[in-house]
């Protein structure tokens, strides 16, 4: 099996690198083009095997799935590259929420699938949130899924929810990097202790909270109990924290769609959409 790869950059370069380290997929099962061709060039140094498109059409012409992996306005311009040499076997995945199932189905006579990867996956982490046009059949379900379960827990969600849910998954590492650094620069200046000492506990301990609320089965809410003890310290942390951040996540819900949705008529526009 052929596994194409049109835009490698940071998504596209991630994907790769952690197929490929994952075992799921050898160098050379693997094609890729980017507008910018020294980024495939370099990939294919690091990784010998690894063939390096000259065009994006070619890519698509010999893979089985070829994954889409520029930005969401950048979409239309390789669509158009591609959909002359497009086959109906081929597996078109877009790795970006505000192209949808329909936009691809209309321009392309193939199958088509929507993976939104997390940075997560680069260390065989995190979900990746999956969507299925009208033309995947079940075997090219589960051929997608056990590709992504290699290196993340392949979610099928509703496309309703595509950019609820890539919050949570997708933007979601940022934003607890954020929190962890303001918490670390806030501890350097309250307290002198060394920085990089208190970046690696704070690191170590998402890494651990990450496990209890996975593995080790505990709930958001029952962790939260276990540690804030009646009385304690944690628990009157918890009240600030309540009572200063109340409002702030239905902004940040409310930000995270509003761009999408300017993001959305934009692609409209272009597929000249209804
Ligand atoms: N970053 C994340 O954590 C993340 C997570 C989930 C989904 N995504 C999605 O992944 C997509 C890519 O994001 P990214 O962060 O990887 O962006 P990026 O680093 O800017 O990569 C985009 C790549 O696409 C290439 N490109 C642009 N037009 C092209 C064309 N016509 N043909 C071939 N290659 C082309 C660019 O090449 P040049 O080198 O010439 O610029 C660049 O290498 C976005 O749609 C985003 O929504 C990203």
């Amino acid at each position: 099996m052929k596994v194409g790869f049109i835009g490698t950059g940071s998504m596209g370069s991630t994907l790769i690198e952690a197929l490929i380290r994952s075992g799921a997929l050898e160098p050379r099962q693997i094609i890729a083009s980017n507008r910018t061709s020294d980024k495939v060039e370099q990939l294919a140094a690091i990784h010998p095997g690894l063939i390096v498109s000259r065009s994006n059409a070619e890519t698509a012409q010999h893979s089985q799935i070829v994954f889409l992996c520029v930005k969401p306005l950048e979409f239309k311009h390789v669509i158009d590259e591609i959909k002359t040499v497009v086959h109906p076997d081929l597996i078109v995945v877009s790795i970006t929420s505000p192209v949808l199932i329909k936009h691809l189905e209309s321009r392309l006579n193939c199958k088509v699938a929507k993976i939104i990867p997390s940075i997560t996956n680069y260390v065989w982490s995190g979900a990746s949130l999956c969507m299925y046009g009208k033309k995947i059949k079940t075997e090219d379900r589960l051929l997608l899924e056990q590709l992504m379960m290699s290196i993340s827990s392949p979610q099928q969600v509703s496309e309703q929810f595509t950019r609820i849910s890539s919050d949570l998954s997708s933007c979601g590492p940022a934003f607890v990097a954020f929190f962890l650094q303001k918490w670390v620069q806030a501890a350097v200046s309250e307290t002198g202790i060394d920085e990089k000492e208190a970046a690696r506990l704070a690191c170590e301990m998402v890494l651990g909270t990450g496990k209890l609320l996975t593995e080790g089965g505990l709930t958001l809410e029952q962790l939260q109990q276990r540690v804030a003890v009646p009385g304690g310290i944690t628990a009157e942390a918890l009240r600030l924290l309540d009572r200063e951040l109340a409002g702030v996540f239905h902004q940040l819900i409310q930000v995270t769609h509003a761009k999408y949705e300017e993001d959305l008529q934009k692609v409209h526009a272009q597929f000249n959409d209804e």
